[in-house]
């Protein structure tokens, strides 16, 4: 039997699904759907709950319920290739070339994954930067030599507890965020010339230390929904001498996708078996959209060579510069690469994130960010669709803030972010996350923007360029 809450949820979404409420609308409040329809407010609080959990309508606080975008999007397809092989990386100069370009105060960034300040705890985070360095004193300007902050390492081994992987403070090493952490663990675990398995399309800053390391790449496809290809692995590990392999399971960036347990547990039972350690890069698995935070492939499978990085860049700064690294067996080598690095962690933003963690402020914030992102990934969606010519396909991302776009024709993204930045418009085109330049026709955008007219004109100006380039072909 249907309790009444459900009825009304049905109700809602059938509206919905008639148009009688269109993306980005705001429905009446509660009171007043209450009174319409005759109901308690604590049922129809209940169908709005269900109405949320089922990512019908977004909750803007203190302002009401808007029905999200529902993606009528075709979603992207998996690549084809099932045989690859190692490469060196190429053509990331072009990506520093524009990231370097797009850094400019009046660039429009949809280009870069940095969310706007807007997104960001700023007061409360400056609030704690002079609370710690009053509560610490002398300390935050001396050395705090690796592995780092006591306080900070027991409060992240907290957060991993809770998370269901249990780690002992003793394990983390304090990096200078998550892209010095996976710099890390990679010199721990290779050499210059072997070879890494990564997935396709990756985050570029990856194949940036790849390639600096003189480290070859060997790009995996990735099905948009799950992840990294299994079956693709698999015949790379049977066929390719690979030494460590990189994984971005929840919220991939650029895709979004979170890999399902089962295969987070395949994955590392495959790479148990080949003795090839997993780098696990988990910097965007506090901002699921998922009821529950995802689960780590560290806590899935706690016995496996796994090393574990991640910071609070996307979460609570980028400009703190705090990452971490859970380094399991290779500690020893993990702590002495980083004091090698750079000696030490600057002092003050680990003591400011650990006086931050321990106030239990970090749980509150991310309940807020995560809606937030939501809602600027919906609202992003729907424009992409509005502004971008039919067949564009959109991901549908399982948390963080970034989309992957797929557009219907062949047009080499690379020029059109070249003569988008021309415009003061920045985006990160497709080449640009693979090893070999692949994804030509795709795009990465970031979500976390501050919205205004600026917006809504640059990808207006974005979808009436490929119009334009497709025409011309
Ligand atoms: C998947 C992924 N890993 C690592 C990083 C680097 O993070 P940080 O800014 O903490 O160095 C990023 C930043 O965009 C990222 O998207």
């Amino acid at each position: 039997m249907s309790h009444l809450y459900q009825t009304l949820a049905t109700d809602i979404v059938k509206q919905i699904e008639n148009g009688h409420y269109r993306p980005g609308d705001k429905l009446p409040g509660i009171r007043a759907i209450s009174r319409q329809r005759n109901v308690s407010i604590a049922t129809t609080q209940s169908a709005f709950r269900v109405l949320e959990d089922d990512g019908w309508v977004d909750v803007r606080p203190r302002s009401g319920f808007y029905v999200r975008a529902r993606q009528t999007v075709s979603p992207i397809v998996a690549a084809a290739q099932s045989d690859p092989k190692p490469s060196n990386v190429t053509g990331q100069d072009m990506a520093l070339s524009l990231i370097k370009a797009a850094n400019k105060h009046h660039i429009l960034q949809l280009g870069a994954a940095v969310p706007d300040l807007s997104f960001l705890p700023v007061q409360p985070i400056s609030q704690a930067t002079s609370q710690a360095q009053k509560r610490f004193g002398d300390r935050a300007l001396s050395y705090e030599m690796p592995p780092g902050a006591l306080e900070l390492r027991r409060q992240i081994a907290r957060r991993m507890g809770e998370a269901g992987c249990a780690v002992s403070s003793e394990e983390i090493v304090i990096t200078s965020g998550c892209q010095e952490a996976l710099t890390i663990a990679l010199k721990a675990v290779t050499k210059a010339g072997d070879i890494v398995a990564i997935e396709s399309p990756t985050f570029y800053g990856l194949l940036q230390v790849i390639e600096s390391l003189g480290l070859e790449a060997l790009e995996i496809p990735v099905d948009p929904q799950t992840g990294m290809s299994l079956d693709a692995l698999k015949l790379a590990l049977e066929r390719w001498p690979i030494k460590a392999c990189v994984v971005v399971a929840n919220c991939s960036n650029p895709l979004g996708y979170t890999m399902p347990d089962e295969s987070k547990l395949a994955l590392t039972s495959l790479l148990t078996e080949h003795n090839v350690p997993l780098i696990e890069d988990d910097v965007y698995g506090d901002l699921s959209f998922d009821k529950h935070r995802p689960a780590l492939c560290r806590s899935l499978a706690p016995q496996a060579d796994i090393i574990y990085c991640s910071s609070f860049s996307k979460t609570l700064s980028p400009g703190l510069r705090v990452g971490w690294i859970a380094a399991g067996k290779h500690l020893a080598r993990v702590e002495y690469l980083k004091y090698v690095s750079n000696i030490a962690s600057a002092t003050l933003p680990q003591l400011t994130v650990a006086h931050f963690l321990e106030s239990g402020r970090y749980d509150r914030y991310l309940r807020q960010a995560r809606g937030q992102y939501a809602r600027a990934v919906s609202r992003m969606t729907d424009a992409v669709l509005r502004y971008f010519p039919e067949g564009t396909r959109v991901s549908q991302p399982r948390g963080g803030f970034v989309i992957w776009v797929e557009l219907p024709c062949a047009i080499n993204t690379f020029e059109l972010a070249q003569l988008a930045l021309g415009q003061g418009i920045s985006i990160a085109p497709g080449p640009i996350f693979s090893a070999k330049q692949k994804f030509k026709n795709a795009m990465r955008l970031s979500c976390a923007c501050k919205w205004d007219e600026k917006v809504e004109k640059g990808l207006a100006w974005l979808g009436a360029r490929i119009e334009h380039m497709q025409l011309s072909k």
